[in-house]
């Protein structure tokens, strides 16, 4: 039922491309031999995945060279101590290696893909122990020409005198920045200027449906985060230091070798929305923000929140709000099928919200009054939700207006709304989070109560009740299918008397 759109076009179709056993479970062996140590236990997706993927890019992508540069090392205080390395997404996509110092050229007209690398010296071996040679690694991906890098400005060149062009995506890494800027013989603020939008297009409307390779990583991924926020519940007592939950839950998924998809944010102040401190004792009658999520070996992130009461039951007041959050997902949930607009999505769940808090006396009037004009972002002040794959934020590197909106949909300019990531239809393959919250922030009601801004709408005496009530988000992860959506991974305890249970038992 509800089955993910397939990987379309080409050889992929609706096959599934999980991990070639080969690439996991005997790694490859290299010309002299022995296993080369960065491919042990790399996995990835079948070489006819990522041909089947550039296949398809050819076909919509402006015509010259497109260039993707896969990421370097970055250091953390000196180059040979550097941070887990995380690939670019989309140089990942169409060139499937997880490793630095590699970059993917291709030529649309002689539809031929070059990947350029560095075969390994015997004193890089001495150090990092037998690598694949750069053949063997084009291979993994169905390459078979290959290049030095050292001659890829060359290459780029050339190009240039024969009046081509050259396309590429934007940079997001200073690094990055300054090597296209070497490549391409041209100054950093041309590069950043000089990203290509019809190839940002066509990118985005292939890595935007999700594949059923795809799908089967973010759910790999998914199972991991939902041990860790169970473990979470368990583990959230008062007197207990959030940094010690931060940590058993980090065990579960180091011991898989995995990474987190972004920093956690897991604390009782959760109405401060990028809060990544985690140094607070907790509380008897806490409410704690779990927004948790890992990425999978194959590189897929999860991205989920639950909210939770220290000590294992909700007061009434809690339990009324985390009643109304609920209730938001669940009916924006509901409305997810191709074809709606996800800034109709937030809308609706804000409606729902809104009605929920007026006979609570938070605000009085007509409630798409309320809705249209921006005053219910006093407690609801950030999007819906955003799309999820590679990237936890999916593409949003390559331009948040250019993934999330269209020509038929342009991004808010009201506070609140106007955080929205995505708010254009959706499209069957789409994977989405539905994260609505309610949040009390005293410097926001402050503010707001200062100006007197709504103040036909807003009861900033009830507001003020609450200043210190902290913040509710709950978030999942959900796959558009033709006929509706889906509803990615097990279930994680969501209902109230759900997460009670499991905490008290
Ligand atoms: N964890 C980041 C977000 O929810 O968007
Ligand atoms: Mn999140
Ligand atoms: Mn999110």
């Amino acid at each position: 039922m509800h089955a993910p759109a397939g990987v379309r076009g080409g050889e992929g179709d609706g096959r599934r491309v999980k991990w070639d056993r080969q690439f996991r479970i005997s790694g490859v062996r290299s010309a002299s031999g022995s296993t080369p140590l960065r491919f042990k236990d790399k996995p990835m997706f079948r070489s006819e995945c990522y041909v089947a993927r550039r296949q398809r890019l050819l076909a919509t992508a402006p015509k010259g060279l497109l260039l993707f540069l896969g990421q370097t090392d970055a250091p953390m205080n000196y180059p040979h101590n550097p941070y887990p390395f995380v690939q670019d997404a989309s140089f990942r996509y169409f060139f499937g290696l997880n490793e630095p110092g590699l970059a993917g050229l291709i030529d649309t007209e002689a539809g031929e893909a070059v990947l350029f690398g560095t075969d390994p010296s015997v004193d890089d071996i001495v150090w990092t122990g037998p690598q694949p040679t750069l053949a063997e690694r084009g291979e993994r991906v169905g390459i078979r020409s290959t290049a030095d890098y050292a001659t890829l400005a060359d290459r780029l060149a050339e190009a240039g005198r024969s009046g081509r062009a050259v396309h590429y995506l934007a940079p997001y890494r200073g690094e990055t920045v300054l090597e296209l800027a070497r490549l391409l013989g041209c100054s950093p603020e041309a590069v950043r200027q000089g990203s290509s939008a019809p190839l940002t297009r066509a990118v985005v409307a292939l890595r935007e449906i999700k594949g059923e390779e795809e799908i089967a990583e973010m759910e790999d991924a998914l199972a991991v985060t939902r041990e860790m926020h169970i473990a979470a519940m368990k583990s959230a007592h008062a007197g207990v230091v959030e940094y010690e939950v931060v940590g058993i839950m980090e065990g579960i998924m180091r011991r898989r070798d995995l990474q987190l998809a972004y920093p956690s944010i897991f604390s009782r102040r959760g109405e401060v929305l990028h809060n990544h401190g985690h140094d607070q004792v907790m509380q008897l009658g806490d409410l704690v923000v779990n927004d948790t999520g890992v990425t999978s070996a194959g590189g897929y992130a999860s991205d989920i929140t639950r909210t939770i009461p220290v000590g294992g039951r909700f007061s009434v007041e809690q339990r009324a709000l985390y009643d109304t959050v609920l209730a938001m997902q669940l009916a924006a949930i509901e409305a997810i099928r191709p074809g709606v607009r996800y800034l109709d999505v937030h809308k609706l769940a804000a409606r729902v919200m809104v009605e929920a808090m007026k006979p609570m006396g938070f605000f009085h009037g007509d409630t798409d009054a309320i809705v249209e004009s921006g005053a219910y972002a006093i407690a609801f002040p950030h999007g819906l939700g955003h799309q999820i794959g590679m990237d936890v934020h999916d593409m949003e590197g390559l331009g948040e207006d250019l993934v999330g909106y269209d020509d038929s949909v342009t991004r808010s300019p009201l506070f609140g709304l106007g955080y929205l990531r995505l708010g254009k239809a959706l499209k069957a393959g789409m994977v989405l989070t539905v994260e609505p919250g309610i949040y009390f922030i005293p410097t926001l009601i402050e503010a707001w109560q200062g100006e007197g801004r709504f103040a036909d709408y807003i009861d900033y005496e009830t507001f003020q009740q609450y200043r210190d009530f902290g913040g509710i988000r709950i978030e999942d992860n959900v796959l558009v299918t033709e006929d509706g959506h889906r509803v990615l991974g097990e279930p994680i305890p969501k209902t109230a008397e759900d997460i009670e249970a499991l905490m008290q038992a």
